[in-house]
């Protein structure tokens, strides 16, 4: 047998470790290191060099978290200790009488115990199991006692590590917690469910649930589901860790995501605290949580206090109310977005869902309607959390009054009357009218003058409303020619806002070419979309010029997005607009179209460390507009590393890899030739 190159052995096992690092600090730590393409260029390579000389592969490898078959059925997991439920509280006197009940056996006052507090994640419970390090079984909760064997699946989760990090590894070590799936996730999930006609999830822990139990990991790998741990069920040898919150930290070490939230509090008056702060961030978060679970954070104390029937006497579940409430549905009314997308309004009986009043939800489309088989008249479950809009999640039929209407989609805008259009295998239908259509003129204007967009000062919805409606505004350029002394014959606006607001259309037309493009209200092109755009061509005519190929070039954007911003420039009245604004003044400072190839193409660069002059991100922005790609970490492909103040592990990692390292002073010299030879 032909010896292994050490050299392949160490790229394969640097590759490794980059992606494993990388999963750690993106999906655990939030806080990204490589960019996605130097990610998934990693795991190319590895991959490549994997199938090349596949004895090297092993299971723990990043290549391998889809690696398994689809399966017929899951295997029964007997959980070694039982995953036990908890007792609720619902108010402050709960809280009290359960610490009143934990001191009564501990023998001691409720004031003196320390209790670990964090958010009850409303996910699906799972069991992750490692030997010697390596995950083995991952499995559900099931009835408690025995549990599916979903281990394929878990593998791959991101945030779940399939080796744990460090070098004091336990021989033995049962990890627990909640996967779930955050709010942007969900929706995206399904908004794509919705367009293609598949299953859509009435909540984030239904998906997770459900995404959890496919038979094909490979369709669970596409899902956004996130593992965090609460508890460690198992751990051998145990290091004399003495608290819950110590285990917590320790699972933290080995890899593992763990509550943000997670505090200990003295006493039942400041776990009550904790709980109503907790409830009062809960629409922040970004995830759905349902409660509290106060634990009590001796370990000592926890064994001492055993358990009752299902559930542990150490433990209880402080409940916030119901994301989901029943009441009726009033009537539903048709509003016309700034695409001319139609989207059903449910007109609710006004109904308080955790702590909100909620007189209005999103039926989305036609299609969702259909779906739901709901009709005017019937008993409809609200869902309200965080930021997402309201939806319509179930219909209770056996509700039905006699008189419940059908709802009927209109086949014309109820605002401009022009014809609805629904394209083929599209699940939205839209207005015709364009900018013919003061609803689509409205928002497509609300948009433009948008903090992120041109961020016009005292140009409020209210206003931009009136000002359609008195047909003074039919296209952003519009605006540019109002005067003070016409604003000042409007309600509410003296002579001082009026002239406030003209100087404030002044100031807004010095702006950047990422921001107009954003203003123009491309479909599909938000804020990130179009500063990668206006990075990659420099110029608005550079862009207006583009076939789609050379869209489909830039960063992120693909075949749709690349269609949308063809189409866009191609319309004559888009192209009369543009110039109508030009007209009016609005201005950016260009950058020369490059000819031929930009001066660092095909270099990477790495920035670490803090500069005086100028952000990294200025920086990483001023490098990539000549070429340069900025990567997150050093590699033997980095060009040049720009080490700032205090400087860490990049630099020491560039200087054995034989790196070239630059200070701030000869990065900002080096720059400005550049920037000068375009
Ligand atoms: S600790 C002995 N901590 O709540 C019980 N559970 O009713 C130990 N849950 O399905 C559970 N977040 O999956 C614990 N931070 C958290 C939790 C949590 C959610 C779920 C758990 C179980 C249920 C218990």
């Amino acid at each position: 047998m032909s010896q292994t190159d050490p050299r392949l052995l160490e790229e394969i096992s640097q590759l490794r470790a980059d992606l494993d690092d990388a999963n750690y600090r993106y999906y655990v730590l939030d806080e990204p290191k490589l960019t996605d393409a130097d990610y998934d260029r990693k795991l190319q390579r590895l991959t490549q060099l994997e199938a090349e000389h596949p004895t090297l592969i092993s299971p723990d490898s990043p290549t391998q978290r889809v690696g398994a078959a689809p399966a017929d059925g899951f295997p029964e997991v007997a959980h070694a200790i039982p995953m036990l439920s908890l007792d609720n509280a619902f108010s402050r006197e709960d809280v009290v009488a359960f610490a009143e009940r934990v001191a009564e056996r501990l023998e001691c006052l409720a004031e003196e115990i320390e209790f670990s507090c964090e958010p009850k994640l409303d996910g699906a419970a799972v069991s992750l199991v490692y030997e010697q390090g390596v995950l083995v079984i991952g499995a559900t909760r099931g009835d408690g006692r025995i549990g599916e064997g979903i281990t394929s699946n878990l593998r791959t989760l991101r945030s779940v590590p399939l080796k744990l990090m460090g070098k004091d590894l336990p021989e033995l070590l049962e990890v627990r917690g909640e996967v779930i799936m955050r709010h942007a996730g969900f929706e995206a999930l399904n908004d794509r469910a919705r367009d293609e006609g598949s299953k859509v999830f009435a909540n984030p822990r239904n998906a997770a649930a459900g995404s959890l139990r496919q038979l094909d990991p490979r369709i669970t790998a596409t899902r956004p589901l996130e593992f965090h741990a609460y508890q460690a069920a198992r751990l051998q040898p145990d290091r004399g860790d003495t608290t819950h919150s110590a285990l917590m930290a320790r699972l933290s070490t080995l890899g593992f995501r763990t509550s943000a939230e997670l505090s200990t509090m003295r006493g039942p008056q400041a776990v009550a605290d904790y709980c109503e702060q907790l409830g009062e961030k809960r629409d922040q978060l970004g995830y759905d949580i349902d409660g509290v679970v106060i634990k009590v954070n001796d370990l000592r104390h926890q064994r001492e206090l055993g358990f009752v029937a299902r559930a542990p006497r150490w433990a209880v579940a402080f409940k916030f109310p119901a994301q989901e409430e029943v009441t009726t549905l009033n009537d539903v009314e048709f509003q016309v977005g700034r695409t001319g997308a139609i989207t059903p309004v449910a007109r609710l009986e006004p109904v308080t869902v955790a702590g909100v009043t909620v007189s209005n939800a999103t039926l989305h489309n036609a299609d969702e309607i259909t779906r739901l088989g709901v009709m005017i008249g019937d008993t409809v479950a609200i869902r309200r959390a965080g930021d997402v809009i309201p939806q319509v999640v179930r219909v209770d039929t056996d509700k039905r009054p006699a008189d419940a209407r059908t709802i009927t989609f209109p086949d014309h805008c109820p605002v401009c009357g022009s014809d609805i259009e629904r394209l083929e295998g599209e699940a939205v239908a839209r207005c015709s009218g364009g900018l013919y259509c003061a609803a689509q003129r409205k928002e497509a204007l609300k948009h433009f003058a948008s903090r992120k967009a041109l961020d016009v000062d005292g140009l409020g919805e209210k206003l931009i409303e009136q000002l359609v409606d008195l047909d003074w505004v039919k296209t952003p350029a519009d605006l540019f020619h109002l005067t003070a002394e016409q604003l000042q014959s409007l309600p509410r606006m003296g002579e001082k806002s009026s002239t406030n607001l003209v100087n404030a259309l002044n100031k807004a037309k010095n702006t950047t070419l990422a921001r107009f493009i954003y203003a123009l209200g491309i479909r599909e092109v938000g804020e990130a979309t179009a500063a990668n755009v206006a990075n990659h061509f420099g110029t608005l005519q550079a862009l207006q010029d583009a076939d789609l190929a050379a869209l489909e070039a830039v960063n992120d954007v693909g075949p749709i997005v690349a269609a949308h911003i063809h189409t866009f420039f191609r319309q004559p009245h888009n192209l009369e607009t543009l110039q109508a604004l030009l007209d009016a003044g609005i201005t950016w400072q260009e950058s020369e179209v490059t000819q031929g190839p930009t001066p660092l193409e095909g270099q990477t660069w790495v920035l670490t460390g803090a500069m005086d002059t100028m952000t990294r991100d200025e920086g990483k922005a001023r490098l990539q507009s000549l070429g340069a790609k900025v990567a997150g970490s050093v590699s033997k492909k980095t060009t040049c590393l720009v080490a700032g103040e205090a400087a860490g592990s990049k630099l020491t990692k560039a200087e054995q890899l034989g790196v070239e390292v630059i200070d701030e002073a000869t990065f900002i010299e080096r720059l400005a030739a550049w920037e000068q030879s375009e």
